[in-house]
């Protein structure tokens, strides 16, 4: 074995998905093409002007510069307790069912190295965010995917799966609204998965990283404002996309107090916990005014709806998102997920993602990421229906 060979675990997993779309982009841009990016979701409007004040006064404070408590402010609790019954409706005790993460994507792979031994399963949204494979892997275990079914509304079909998988797994990973499909959660899974999870012993982590992006009028719940979701499971809540804080790393765990207590003393091992100032700032987010959350989703949907007649105009069809900042959109026929996407690059050096990217049940499928300016939406669009139609 060579001296910088990496672990069996780590060449296990496939490469990151957008390190190869930049690695693309950046070949096409140093041969000075124009290339607009609807790849990556990650929000191009400022944080709101009040957050970024109160982490300016956090920051000047003397006693943020320590390292941070894994169990988080007194504020930080606060906040996310009162958010949760303001907006939620769902009472969550500060002391013990809350608790920071350096975002949503760190508090996921933890999640995996607090719960999974070598021969558990996870239990995954497929398509879905990478890490719901990736950390089960990391942490020497099995993922299961479990296929989210158009016809269905994008839910697993629970039905279908294996008693074997049902029987070593550990943890269930799902997100709705779901990244990539855009999906809002269909009725009654919420129940059924608790149901399954009690079945079953298996910790539900609901993945809520879009609840505050929605449209037409649509509120998202939390997973735990379901009955009996505090006994089987957690949520992670994220400021990264609903506030335009992906840089800021601020979300938190919530809910079951023993599974939360599990993941703070795994969190004890690894990392020393969220910069206050962060969590100052983060408390702010969630205690000020809706105003500039409405004022996003306003621009995501007019930016959804450019995005979506453009679509139908190459002869695309696709049903508008009620949530998230992504279109999902089937490929036109004779194409796969990679073929098209390599397609629309080539032509209209456009950058979308191939679904099969999310995992094995997103080939087929291709996502547009809304959080590129509006003028730069509209050239790519522009571009797409001049070279594709
Ligand atoms: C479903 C989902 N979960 C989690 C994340 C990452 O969130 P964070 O920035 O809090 O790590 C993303 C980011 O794209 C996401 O789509």
């Amino acid at each position: 074995m060579a001296l910088t060979d990496p672990s069996k675990r780590l060449e296990a997993m496939p490469p990151y998905m957008f390190a190869e779309l930049e690695r693309k982009v950046a070949g096409k841009r140093a041969s000075g093409i124009d290339v607009i990016s609807l790849g990556i979701g990650d929000p191009d409007m400022p944080t709101p002007d009040h957050v970024v004040a109160a982490m300016q006064a956090a920051v000047a404070e003397n006693g943020n510069q320590k390292y941070p408590s894994n169990r988080g402010r007194e504020e930080f609790r606060n906040a996310f307790s009162g958010f949760y019954e303001r907006r939620f409706g769902v009472e969550i005790d500060p002391e013990t069912e809350v608790m920071p993460a350096i975002g949503a994507k760190e508090c996921i792979y933890n999640l995996c190295f607090a719960f999974l031994d070598p021969g558990d399963v996870a239990l995954a949204s497929d398509p879905g965010y990478p890490v719901y494979t990736g950390g089960p892997i990391l942490a020497g275990a099995a993922p299961e995917v479990l296929p989210l079914v158009p016809e269905l509304g994008f839910a697993p079909d629970l039905d279908a799966i294996s008693p074997e998988a049902l029987e070593r797994a550990r943890l269930i990973f799902l997100n709705y609204p779901n990244n990539p499909t855009g999906a809002i959660v269909p009725d009654g899974l919420f129940e059924r998965v608790i149901e399954l999870a009690r079945e079953h012993d298996i910790l539900v982590v609901h993945d809520n990283a879009y609840s505050e992006t929605t449209y037409d009028g649509y509120v998202a719940p939390s997973f735990l404002a379901t009955p009996g979701a505090k006994e089987v499971g957690v949520e992670v809540f994220s400021l990264s996309k609903g506030f335009n804080m992906t840089g800021w790393r601020c979300a938190a765990i919530l809910g079951n107090a023993d599974a939360v207590s599990t993941y703070w003393r795994l969190k004890t091992n690894v990392d020393s916990g969220l910069f206050e100032a962060v969590q100052l700032a983060g408390a702010a987010a969630l205690d000020g005014p809706r105003e500039p959350i409405e004022e996003m989703n306003a621009i995501y949907a007019r930016r959804r709806d450019l995005v979506v007649d453009a679509l139908g105009a190459i002869g695309v069809d696709v049903a508008s998102p009620k949530g998230t900042i992504y279109v999902w959109a089937p490929v036109p026929e004779g194409h796969t997920s990679v073929s098209f996407c390599e397609l629309v690059l080539e032509k209209a050096a456009v950058v979308i993602s191939p679904g099969s990217m999310y995992g094995p049940s997103g080939e087929g499928f291709f996502r547009i990421s809304l959080t590129t300016p509006d003028e730069r939406i509209t050239e790519a669009v522009e571009r797409m229906r001049d070279h594709l139609s």
